[in-house]
């Protein structure tokens, strides 16, 4: 047993990394061929150009389908959300959010005096509802923030309840964030800004849908008067790793091109490996799943029903067999005592080796 479970993963070579969303699966070779380039051309010597690798910005635009909003290049969608929550909030504001949900934004939150009002989302249909949010905007509500789909529960938001949401955010006139770090991987996704452009912020991640997270790589857009107030708390005035924006500019051209399917695979897999961790868990009595299909790389499984407590799942599977998931209480104060998140974007080698060892600890 160790203390940290991370430290413990990180110092192995052997371990299924199911616990952070990560990707694990095989991109197109011209990723990481154009990753390598940039290392033989020593670019890395050089500062970015603090408004990216030329063509970079253009293709994100493209591919969200915003082709006059502004685009910063960030460390990562964690960043974005930091500037433009020191950026929007003031002491006292409150944020109309959700529980389950990703903590570290909440936390962002408070560290600029604002207060998450956390709306419990761990029921039917396991996400906001515009009745949930409305009752809960009063005079000091300042901003709504919709992850879509949702990290953990996997929920997607159909363009009704997007459109919905909107609407009420444009009543209040609230800030829209629009967390659409997991959009690749849904079924159907509807963003925000078709209804509520001049408000709605949208972080973007490259870590989940092409396996980036530790070149640390996002961006936030948002129209050019909002970016102008959120640059405010902008200390990334050098930009961000400039190998890592190489390859991202590789991957959304690849992705782009309907003769390299690198993309479609990688989903295809990913959809077949949540099938099997399905199969597997569904075996034991007193689980359930709330949200089948997941829309993102992750799903929650509630052994609530089975006796066995959330982190002491996760201790056996990673300090036994090495197969790393994680406890609900990362994501959720109130609910993550009765479920596991699983990611499941990993060879399916990896599901393997999940299967087993669920079958050994929960069979
Ligand atoms: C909803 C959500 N937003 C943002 C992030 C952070 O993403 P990044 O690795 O790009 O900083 C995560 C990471 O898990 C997430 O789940």
């Amino acid at each position: 047993m160790h203390d940290n479970p991370f430290e413990y993963a990180h110092l192995r070579d052997d371990i299924v990394w199911m616990s952070q969303n990560t990707n694990h699966l095989p991109v197109a070779p011209e990723i990481e061929e154009s990753i390598a380039e940039a290392v033989r051309r020593h670019d890395y010597n050089k500062y970015p150009l603090n408004t990216g690798v030329p063509g970079l910005t253009d293709l994100i635009r493209q591919d969200l389908g915003l082709p006059n909003h502004d685009v910063l290049i960030t460390n990562g969608c964690i960043e974005a959300l930091y500037i433009l929550n020191r950026a929007l909030l003031a002491p006292g504001d409150e944020v109309i959010c959700t529980d389950p949900s990703f903590q570290p934004i909440h936390a962002q939150m408070q560290m600029a005096g604002a207060v998450p009002i956390e709306l419990p989302v761990y029921q039917e249909p396991w996400k906001m509802t515009v009745e949930q949010a409305q009752e809960a905007i009063n005079p000091k509500t300042k901003m709504l923030l919709l992850i879509d789909p949702l990290n953990p529960l996997g929920s997607g938001y159909s363009r009704d309840e997007v459109r919905a949401l909107a609407q009420l955010a444009d009543d209040h006139d609230l800030w829209f964030v629009d967390d659409v770090t997991y959009r690749d991987f849904s079924y159907d996704h509807t963003m925000a800004t078709d209804f509520y452009p001049d408000k709605t912020l949208v972080p973007i991640s490259f870590s989940k849908n092409l396996g980036f997270a530790g070149l640390r790589l996002g961006a936030l857009i948002a129209p050019p008067d909002v970016m102008k107030q959120c640059k405010v708390m902008d200390t990334n005035v050098l930009s961000a790793n400039i190998l890592a924006q190489t390859g991202a500019k590789a991957a959304l051209e690849t992705r782009m091109d309907p003769a390299n399917t690198w993309f479609d695979d990688m989903l295809k897999q990913s959809r077949r490996n949540q099938q099997l961790i399905k199969e597997t868990v569904m075996e034991t009595e007193g689980v359930f799943i709330p949200v089948y299909p997941s829309n993102t790389n992750t799903m929650v499984v509630d052994i609530g029903g089975t006796g066995k407590d959330p982190m002491e799942l996760q201790q056996d599977l990673l300090y036994e067999h090495q197969v790393f998931i994680r406890g609900g209480n990362y994501l959720s104060k109130k609910f993550g005592s009765t479920f596991i998140r699983i990611s499941f974007t990993v060879p399916e080698e990896g599901v393997m080796r999940f299967r087993k060892a669920w079958q050994s600890v929960m069979g």
